[in-house]
């Protein structure tokens, strides 16, 4: 059952970039290994050649003893029993749940396809990540976390032997969480290895039974998970000592709301729901996944119907269209979907920064001499890490792209900013400069709405949190209330 697997002087280079400068270490089978770094260290890279999807540059993947073949792709990786659950999604949107489970492994009955098997097969599969929803729906009609659960779904029905997690619980709610590690338990216990790759360090120090860190694309260390603390394994990925994660808090301003929100109801998601957000507040919203917080905002943005309710902005009425049109008015939107709704992956870095705010560079023509050096500023300012500026989107790594999200939504210079999940993806280090960022955004005026599922985070940078239930606002906390215990009582409406 078991797999072996040895990685030997590995070196992978994109173009003139090169990311994994030989990196060695043999896997112990059966186990659960954690795979810590930075942002862009490369753990999605090695991820990727271990289970075939790039090649290396130079040096082996050693699989039972025999050195991989070049070439084989993901396919003859799977055949191995080595499968890769995606960090970015990597299912067809045009096509059914069963189909993307059984794609280039369809089930036939003669020269037929046997839907009747796969869809079976996709049932029993969904029903072990607790996804009870038919197998014949599209993948364009699943939110995110119902999308991240059928990439598990998919890889649970190739038979692993070693299973491949990328950042598998960066989009689940802790009830799915909990049910995800319980399937761990069970795999790990019929032989499967599993390489856990997650920047939420709790999980990892309870999942795993070693950890691998890698730092700009090398391999720095390798303990055993036990005699780790979480401090040191930020520590190992940083390379330096980490300074506290969040920022002092500010007093909470008085003054005028520059947003006022009075009885918005988005049909099915949210129902007459008031808020206003002063000049320098950050006001959070918690809730659990589905209780409507991102459909109140898509609502709200013109993204969804709306049946009733008002917006002001500066106490003048508006009425949002898209978000291109609250950009104008100084509203913007970080998504929480960042690569469905937020980010425009398959073209370059520069036209995601900068298009909603083309106005600016059309004068009245573009000038991409001007929209190249705010790309640059960009870059610096929010630390991406690229090694070229001239890339696409879906080349940087996962926390990259979330960097990149968040200067875009920057970039037009709003008054008020909502930032969903805003840290989803990103390294201890990198949510220590997003935390640091929100709150100067607030020190700068602006008026800053955080979304997140971490309470800690919503505790630890706002002035006061919304609790959401079944698409209510049911209670604004604020300190001393500010507590997780009374985040959860609300939110899941027991005490
Ligand atoms: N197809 C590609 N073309 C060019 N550069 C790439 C490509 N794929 C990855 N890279 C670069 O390789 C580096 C490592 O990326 P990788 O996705 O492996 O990081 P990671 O450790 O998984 O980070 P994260 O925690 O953000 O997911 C990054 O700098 C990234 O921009
Ligand atoms: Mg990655």
């Amino acid at each position: 059952m078991s797999v072996a697997v040895e990685f030997r002087n590995v070196t992978k280079a994109f173009g003139p970039v090169r990311v994994l400068h030989g990196v060695s270490f043999s896997l112990q089978p059966g186990k659960v290994v954690g795979l810590l770094g930075e942002n862009g260290a490369g753990k999605s890279t090695l991820m990727k050649i271990l289970a075939g999807y790039e090649s290396p540059t130079t040096g082996e993947v050693v699989v039972d003893g025999a050195v991989r073949a070049p070439g084989g792709g993901s396919r003859a990786a799977e055949a191995q029993g080595i499968v890769l659950i995606h960090q970015e999604f990597n299912l067809a949107d045009d096509l059914t749940i069963a189909q993307n489970v059984f794609l280039g492994h369809e089930i036939k009955r003669g020269p037929f396809l046997d839907d009747k098997a796969m869809r079976e097969k996709t049932r029993a599969a969904l029903a072990q990540v607790g996804l009870q929803i038919d197998p014949d729906t599209r993948v364009r009609n699943l939110i995110v976390a119902e999308k991240q659960l059928v990439e598990i779904a998919r890889a649970l029905a190739r038979n692993a032997r070693l299973l491949i997690m990328d950042e598998p619980t960066a989009t689940l709610t802790p009830g799915e969480t909990e049910r995800l590690f319980a399937l761990m338990a069970e795999l790990k216990a019929a032989g499967v290895t599993i390489i856990y790759i997650s920047h939420k360090l709790d999980e990892v120090e309870r999942t795993t039974d070693e950890v691998v860190v890698m730092r700009d694309g090398l391999l720095v260390a390798r303990e055993p998970t036990a005699s780790v603390t979480r401090r040191q394994m930020a520590n190992l990925m940083v390379g330096r000592e980490l300074a506290d994660l969040f920022p002092p808090k500010l007093p909470a301003p008085a003054g005028q709301p520059i947003i006022n929100v009075r009885g918005l109801t988005v049909p099915g998601w949210a129902e007459d729901v008031s808020f206003e957000v002063r000049r320098g507040e950050i006001l959070g919203f918690a809730g659990l996944v589905g209780a409507g917080r991102t459909e109140l905002f898509e609502g709200l943005l013109g993204l969804r119907p709306r049946s009733a309710g008002t917006v002001e902005l500066s106490g003048k009425p508006v009425q949002l269209k898209s978000p291109r049109d609250a950009a104008r008015h100084g509203l913007t939107y970080l998504s929480e979907d960042r690569k469905g709704k937020g980010l425009h992956v398959h073209f370059g870095l520069r036209p995601n920064l900068t298009l909603m705010a083309l106005e600016r560079y059309a004068k009245p023509w573009l000038n991409p001499a001007a929209e190249q050096a705010a790309l640059r500023d960009a870059v610096q300012e929010f630390g991406i890490r690229t090694g070229s500026l001239d890339v696409r989107a879906s080349s940087l790594s996962g926390g990259n792209q979330q960097k990149l999200a968040l200067a875009k939504v920057l970039h037009p210079g709003p008054s008020v900013v909502v930032l969903d999940e805003p840290t989803r993806g990103v390294d201890v280090g990198a949510k220590r400069e997003i935390y640091h960022l929100v709150q100067r955004l607030a020190e700068q005026g602006l008026a800053v709405i955080v979304i997140s599922s971490e309470l800690m985070e919503l505790i630890g940078l706002c002035h006061r949190v919304a609790v959401m239930r079944a698409g209510r606002l049911q209670t604004t906390l604020q300190e001393p209330n500010l507590t997780e215990e009374e985040l959860i009582v609300h939110a899941t409406g027991t005490r």
